[in-house]
This record gives C-alpha cells, sequence and structure tokens, in this order.
C-alpha cells in the first residue's frame, strides 16, 4: 500500500483540506475521541517548540493514543542523512535504520527540521522530512521544515470561524473567499525561517482571497517555488496575488493581517550583508496606525512573537488579535490529520 505523508498542503486537494478543517471544528466542539486507541506518534524535534510539542503530544492523549517525543543529538543518537557517508563524524545511525525502526514501533511519524541557514539551494530540498518519508512505512506529518503545514490548517480554521461567524449566511468554505489578506514581513533581531510565510501564502491563495505579500524590499520576495505555487491557487481558486513594498497601500482595506519575520534569501548563508537591511525596516512593525487603515481587519500570528518589535502590544492585546485561537486550533486540525492518517495510511490519491 502506498503511504500518504502530509508534508504539504500543496499535496492536499481543497476537498481533502475542507473536510480536514470540519473535523477540527468537530474536535473544537468535543476534544475526546478513541481514533487513536492503542496506536501512537514518533514526534521528533530537531529543533525546539512550544505549541507543537504540547499539542501533539495533548492531542494524540485526547484521542487515547500515545506520543513519544525524541530530540536526535539530544536524548536520542544524531542521524546521518547522507547516502554512501562513512560515518566515522558526530552521527550515530542512519536515517534508513531510524525511520525503519520506528514504523516497526508506531503508526504516524512527525518531523520538524528547520533549515540549517548556510546554502538555501541545500535547504530548499527538505532533505530530512522526505528522507523520513523515503524509508518510513508510516505517513509523516511535517511539523515545520521549510513550510510549516499543521499552521496552516490552524490559521485558515480561525479565520473561516472569525468570518464565518461575522459574515450572515456564509459557509466555512466560502468565508474567506474574496476576502484582503496582507502577509506582511516584519523585523526580527534574527533572520528566521521563511517557512511559515511560505505556508501563509499558499494556503491564502488556496481559500480564494486577494492575497499580498508585503516586504522591504524585492530581496525578501519569498522562494519562486511558492510564488508560483500562489500563482497555481489563483488561477485554480480564484482571488488574486500581487507583491507590495508599500505598507501604508497594502494596510489599506485588509481584512486579515497576517504576520511574519523571514530572512532575505539572496544573504543566506551571508547574514552580516543583510543586517543593515533588515535594520533599516524596524518600522515594518504591525502597530495600531497600520491596523486603523485595514477595514476593521483581524491580526494574527503563528507565535511565538516578540511583543513590540513584531508588534505592539495594544495590536496583541486588541479583540483584532485572533494569534490565540489559531494557537489553540494547533491542538483540533493536528488531532484531525493524526486520526485521519491513523484510520487510513494510504489516504487514497489526490482528487483535485
Ligand atoms: N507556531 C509554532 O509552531 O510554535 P512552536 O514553535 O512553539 O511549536
Amino acid at each position: 500500500m502506498a503511504i500518504r505523508h502530509f508534508l504539504s498542503t500543496q499535496d492536499w486537494s481543497r476537498t481533502e483540506l475542507d473536510a480536514l478543517l470540519a473535523r477540527a471544528a468537530q474536535f473544537k466542539r468535543n476534544k475526546l475521541g478513541d481514533d487513536l486507541k492503542g496506536k501512537s506518534i514518533a514526534l521528533l524535534f530537531f529543533n525546539p517548540s512550544m505549541r507543537t510539542r504540547t499539542s501533539f503530544e495533548l492531542g494524540a492523549f485526547q484521542l487515547g493514543g500515545h506520543a513519544v517525543v525524541l530530540q536526535p543529538g539530544k536524548d536520542a543518537w544524531p542521524i546521518e542523512f547522507e547516502l554512501g557517508t562513512v560515518m566515522d563524524g558526530e552521527t550515530e545511525e542512519h536515517i534508513a535504520e531510524v525511520a525503519r525502526v520506528l514504523s516497526r514501533y508506531v503508526d504516524l511519524i512527525a518531523v520538524r527540521a528547520f533549515p540549517k541557514f548556510k546554502d538555501w539551494a541545500v535547504d530548499r530540498q527538505d532533505h530530512v522530512i522526505h528522507s523520513f518519508a523515503k524509508y518510513a512505512a508510516v505517513p509523516v506529518i511535517n511539523m515545520e521544515t521549510i513550510t510549516h503545514p499543521m499552521q496552516e490548517l490552524a490559521h485558515i480554521l480561525a479565520l473561516q470561524q472569525h468570518f464565518g461567524t461575522t459574515v450572515p449566511g456564509s459557509s466555512p468554505a466560502q468565508a474567506l473567499r474574496g476576502k484582503k489578506y496582507v502577509l506582511t514581513w516584519t523585523y526580527h533581531p534574527k533572520p528566521l525561517n521563511t517557512a511559515v510565510a511560505n505556508s501563509a501564502l499558499q494556503i491564502a491563495t488556496r481559500y480564494g482571497m486577494d492575497v499580498t505579500l508585503l516586504c522591504p524590499t524585492p530581496e525578501y520576495a519569498l522562494d519562486r517555488r511558492y510564488l508560483d505555487f500562489a500563482k497555481q491557487n489563483v488561477a485554480e481558486n480564484g482571488g488574486s496575488f500581487a507583491i507590495s513594498h508599500d505598507v501604508d497601500a497594502a494596510y489599506r482595506g485588509a481584512d486579515i493581517v497576517y504576520a511574519k519575520s523571514w530572512g532575505a534569501l539572496p544573504y543566506f548563508g551571508n547574514w552580516e550583508a543583510e543586517r543593515p537591511i533588515r535594520e533599516a525596516h524596524k518600522h515594518f512593525m504591525v502597530d495600531e496606525r497600520k491596523m486603523a487603515l485595514t477595514n476593521n481587519g483581524v491580526f494574527s500570528h503563528c507565535l511565538p512573537l516578540r511583543r513590540n518589535v513584531k508588534a505592539t502590544d495594544a495590536v496583541m492585546d486588541s479583540p483584532a488579535c485572533i494569534a490565540i485561537d489559531e494557537a489553540e486550533n494547533r491542538l483540533h486540525v493536528q488531532k484531525a490529520v493524526m486520526a485521519a492518517l491513523a484510520r487510513d495510511p494510504g489516504l487514497g490519491t489526490r482528487d483535485s
């Protein structure tokens, strides 16, 4: 049987994503179930986490399953991912054994593996999670690599639930069509992963919104793969996609402002050269003046968020901020994904 992994929402049809979101909404109303009774998931963290680890562990527990957390290189052996390597360095075992052994123990494997931030041409191959998918005999779930699909689902559910209840008569699937969505870069003292920005771009265009990617300069545009996904999604689902460097024009009339910081790809591995550009754009912080330009818009962020660097206290504490709802939804959407993959590891093939 072919195994169906959850590495990117782009591999899943709108029908399938809508079904997962509907199931997540049910879990939000009734949190307990037996969908994972007698089943287990290995959660492999190559990078830190608060929300992802907590929500996956609790989600498995609430569905009657068990989660095992492993941090390779810390509490588990460091893993080799290259083929044909003479393993006389720091790594103790090869992904070929790790993924195969875990597949004999657990029903699902989830992986968090951020880029190494030295060479984007290498990082964009997403080698770690694809290696798990290659050798595992059970479904592999992306807990954030160069995209963050679980955050995407949580984000869309939060938006659907906000706009579905504020626009009379609209169904969740229709609630976001035609909304003006701004994905804004924000300052951060360090160059961060593009994963959430890539994800926001692909899921917002998937749900028929008019999407603007607001960033300081053309160098902060995202990888061509995700720009192409955005264009493909617009062609298939309606809406629009544009890149802007004009802060006020982008915010004006927006229904949704989603913020994220990321490092400029042309400077990957040469971050000292990027620093002056980043430092010159601290004014991209989401504040009350910018939010006042919106159409009574909502604000969200994947968290963690540095207050008064990425967004002001006033924005974070305002009724417009739905970041906590989005974070809560991580629990519900991940339960929907785990339940679906554990029930049917093949899950058919993509239908659109
Ligand atoms: N948003 C998110 O993935 O949070 P953590 O990094 O805390 O898991």
